[in-house]
């Protein structure tokens, strides 16, 4: 079964053919970074009218790509939350009118769902159950993952997501959106010992997080000793400290978290999703942690820990060759949806 994936949810246009025997055979991606970088952000309406531009040209694209027609896609998958309104709006009015005019079987995947099962595109796939680590710019949840369709929320940010306060941290450095990248690269010529950043919620029992106070903590550290810092040279490693320190207690923050995760659930296994699954610190603290836990850490290949069409493809093809069906042609976009609305795929 080939099914055509389209993601549209954010500031990325991304789309791919995943086929249920073949796996992967083609993937288009446009990132909007260019677009969005003046404005320090994403600027929701411009991201829509760029999806609009990019979605047809990347569909044709990614058909050449893997020599295929129109005609022999079996079915169409496209990202309907959760999101931004308008951008979701953009994949959904596409895939909607395209499974209508091919008359193939429809599906609408969650966003999350589909960084969630990111890892089955790699060469190492994780086996269910699992216990599953999303970290991006919207979200920061730990998830137990029974089977496909069946996630159950154990821990959840109270304020920032991760990626949200690697973002904003950077914003407050000077640094170019998006953020996030830019402050882990910086963190690496950092001292992360040089300031004592706290270590949110830790102390607390339960999964939950909170990465605000940290941006905080970075603000009042950065106007603090900025005067002082004399020379150009001075004021760089001041920021590169300050990233150090920042990146560090999220890293600790998000791996404490995950040990007491794998703790109270007896799960071992443990999948890293989402943008912040980039970060190479954090991949390293988990391996270690995962290693003394006699359990192992699942990251996706590293373009498809950001946003893709290639896991709204592959969560679209495992939901669709289960039966799962979208019954009507309402087009229906859902800007917050949670996990735990998720059922297994089967007929709806
Ligand atoms: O999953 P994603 O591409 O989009 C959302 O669904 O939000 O995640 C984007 C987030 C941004 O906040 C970005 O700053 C963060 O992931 N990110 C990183 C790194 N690469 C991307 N954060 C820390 N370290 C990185 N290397
Ligand atoms: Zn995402």
């Amino acid at each position: 079964m080939k099914v055509l994936g389209i993601e549209s949810s954010c500031d990325e246009t991304g789309i791919a053919i995943y086929d249920t025997e073949n796996g992967l055979l083609a993937e288009q991606l446009h990132s909007q970074i260019a677009l969005h970088a003046r404005h320090g952000g994403v600027v929701p309406e411009l991201a829509s009218r760029d999806h609009v531009r990019k979605a047809v040209p990347l569909i044709q694209a990614t058909l050449k790509q893997a020599d295929l027609g129109l005609k022999d896609l079996d079915g169409i998958a496209w990202t309907a939350g959760p999101g931004l309104a308008g951008a979701l709006l953009v994949g959904a009015s596409l895939g909607q009118s395209l499974a209508w005019a091919l008359d193939v079987p429809a599906v609408e995947v969650h966003h999350m769902e589909g960084h969630l099962l990111a890892p089955l595109l790699g060469d190492d796939p994780p086996p269910f159950p699992f216990l599953s680590l999303l970290v991006s710019g919207g979200h920061s949840l730990l998830v137990a993952v029974r089977e496909l369709g069946d996630y159950r929320i154990l821990g959840d940010t109270l304020d920032d997501a991760a990626g949200e306060a690697f973002d904003k941290t950077a914003k407050l450095l000077g640094l170019p959106y998006p953020g996030g990248k830019a402050l882990a690269e910086l963190a690496k010529k950092g001292d992360p010992g040089r300031f004592a950043f706290p270590r949110p919620m830790i102390n607390r029992p339960g999964l939950d997080m909170s990465f605000s106070g940290l941006k905080t903590f970075t603000r009042v550290t950065w106007e603090k000793h900025r005067q002082a810092a004399s020379s150009e040279a001075e004021r760089e490693q001041l920021k590169a400290d300050i990233a150090a320190g920042f990146q560090e207690a999220v890293v600790d923050t998000l791996v404490r978290k995950c040990q007491r995760a794998i703790k109270q659930s007896g799960l071992k296994s443990l999948v890293v999703a989402g943008g912040v699954s980039a970060n190479s610190a954090l991949r390293q603290r988990l391996q270690t942690m995962t290693q003394q836990h006699g359990g192992q850490v699942y990251f996706p290949p590293l373009a498809w820990c950001t946003d893709n069409g290639a896991m709204i493809a592959l969560a679209g093809a495992l939901r669709l060759q289960a039966g799962e069906r979208k019954t009507g042609q309402a087009i229906d976009i859902r800007p917050r949806w949670s996990l735990e609305d998720l059922h297994p795929p089967g007929p709806v």
